[in-house]
């Protein structure tokens, strides 16, 4: 599914199980050593999945750790995502030689409880929500959202508002996102897919599509 709202070149792994955290190394493990089941399991499970995508895109098995922002940390040579929602893990990467970041997120596909979409969204993003079949789309809006606060922030490392992008959604499975803040990019081009009750989004940042460094 994900790998359906991506570029050819780019490697992405889901799974709808769990891993064993044996298939951790070490360091992965210390940094889950104080979580609980539910974060330790999914955390296992999207690593184990970002390995069979690097294993694919020959790249050598090595520790994922995280940034002081939560972010994951990739090899040498590639850009990735993960994602985990309930009974569904993800991860896609690429090579930094032909992509600047990636970003994918999945969610349920069930209306955001009651008030999110108030504290997520623009008034210009809510006004396109109203009516019409497909997913939920207060939640689509709200991964797509997320897929782009992945693709942004290896590239501007900080964070970014939710009331800093506007995001438009197209029926046709695309989404644009608008920065309304300067940055490195003005903008992402992104994909989006429902099904089996699931909704993913996916931003892939081409090399080109960065503003030269000034
Ligand atoms: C970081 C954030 C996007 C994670 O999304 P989520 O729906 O909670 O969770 P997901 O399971 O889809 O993704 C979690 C993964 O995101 C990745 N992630 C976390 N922080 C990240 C960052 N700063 N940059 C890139 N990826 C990040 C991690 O790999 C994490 O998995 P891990 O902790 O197991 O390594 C979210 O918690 C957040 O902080 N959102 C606020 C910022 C935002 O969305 N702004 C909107 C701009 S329009």
């Amino acid at each position: 599914m994900i790998a359906a709202i991506l570029p050819r070149e780019v490697v992405a792994a889901a799974s709808r199980v769990d891993a064993p955290e044996a298939d951790l190394f070490p360091e992965e493990r210390a940094l889950i050593r104080t979580a609980g089941p539910k974060r330790r399991a999914e955390f296992t499970a999207a690593r184990v999945c970002a390995r069979r995508a690097l294993a694919r895109l020959g790249v050598p098995a090595a520790p994922i750790l995280t940034g002081d922002r939560r972010e994951p940390l990739w090899p040498e040579g590639v850009v990735g995502s993960l994602t985990h929602c309930a009974g569904f893990r993800a991860a896609a990467i690429g090579r930094t030689a032909r992509f600047a970041s990636i970003g994918i997120d999945a969610e349920p596909d069930e209306p955001l409880p009651e008030g999110v979409l108030e504290h997520i969204s623009l008034p210009r993003e809510r006004a396109q929500l109203a009516g019409g079949e497909g997913p939920n789309r207060d939640r689509l809006l709200f991964s797509a959202k997320e897929s782009v606060y992945k693709a942004w922030f290896p590239l501007a490392r900080r964070r970014l508002g939710f009331h800093e992008a506007a995001i438009t959604l197209e029926v046709d499975g695309t989404f644009a996102a608008d920065l309304l803040v300067p940055g490195p990019v003005s903008g992402f081009h992104g994909r989006w897919q429902a099904r089996d009750n699931l909704i993913v989004t996916a931003v892939a940042t081409p090399r080109t599509a960065r503003r030269p460094p000034v």
